[in-house]
């Protein structure tokens, strides 16, 4: 089996690499089924406390591979669950998780991104959903995260004529948090996920859930979510353990209890 991602850990940040170069990393069910495999030990590993998924300079990802599903048919489609089978791992993935975007972001790549927690950019980034030009529609979730991410017109700009957005362009509509330049972006995104893996990961897990809610239901049920997320996490040690340093001046030592 060939590598379609490369894994890496460094200390307590896992750093996935979609390795697909020749095709611009066009997303195939074997890529899909390997970063569900890695997500899966990651998430069963305790000292992990925040992942970066990248490409290459030239490709975050071109979108779903294009030659494999060219002749599938409805049957083929509904039958083997395309998508939901194995894309949505990501979706209920617990950790955070940075996608650091360089190059093309398309179709099922801007929405790979789009699954993750924060999005950075290189400034050659390019984002966008060309499936109109494909005879087709975004399939994995383009068509609800883009408009919650960067509201209705530009969301139906971008579906409706498949044009591109640059990375400036993202940033400004509040698809992407942070730009920076191509041969920066991989050290920042790692530096950002050190900080982020340096807190208490229970902590880090349900602030995830928490905010996730402000895009999954109404506002009362996600101020509810939030307010007894907030109770719960009274019965960590690692509230008590934050609080204490911050009273005696010193630096806390999270356990992840
Ligand atoms: N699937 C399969 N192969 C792809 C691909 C894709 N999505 N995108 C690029 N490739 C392949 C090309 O076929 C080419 O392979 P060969 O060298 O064997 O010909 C190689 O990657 C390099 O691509 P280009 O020669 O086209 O490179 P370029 O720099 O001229 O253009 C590009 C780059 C604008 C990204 C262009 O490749 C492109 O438009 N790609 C398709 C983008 C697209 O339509 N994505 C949406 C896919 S549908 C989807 O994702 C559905 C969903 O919601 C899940």
């Amino acid at each position: 089996m060939n590598d379609e991602i490369l894994l890496e850990l460094h200390d307590k940040v896992a750093l996935i690499r979609l390795n697909r170069p020749q095709v611009l990393n066009a997303l195939n069910d074997a890529l899909m089924d390997q970063l569900g495999a890695a997500l899966d030990k990651i998430e069963a590993d305790e000292t992990i406390g925040c992942v970066v998924i990248t490409g290459s300079e030239k490709a975050f990802a071109a979108g779903a591979d294009i030659s494999a599903m060219a002749t599938y048919s409805y049957m083929d489609a509904y039958k083997g669950d395309f998508i939901t089978r194995n894309w949505e791992r990501l979706k209920t993935f617990r950790k955070p998780v940075i996608a650091a975007v360089s190059g093309v972001a398309l179709g099922g790549g801007c929405e790979l991104a789009m699954m993750c927690d924060i999005v950075f950019a290189a400034d050659n980034a390019r984002f966008g959903q060309p499936e109109v030009k494909l005879g087709t529609i975004p399939g994995a979730g383009g068509t609800q995260r883009l408009p919650r991410a960067v509201g209705k017109t530009k969301a139906m700009d971008l579906c409706l004529t498949g044009r591109l957005m640059s990375a400036d362009e993202a940033e400004r509509a509040g698809l992407v948090a942070r730009i920076y330049p191509a041969d920066q972006l991989l050290d920042e995104a790692m530096a950002a996920a050190r900080q982020v893996a340096s807190y208490s990961l229970p902590v880090l897990m349900m602030l995830k859930e928490s905010v996730n809610r402000a895009f999954e239901g109404p506002l009362n049920e996600g101020l509810l979510f939030e307010r007894r997320t907030l109770h719960a996490s009274f019965a960590l040690a690692d509230q008590k353990e934050g609080m204490a340093a911050f009273v005696e001046k010193r630096k806390p030592n999270f356990t992840n209890r």
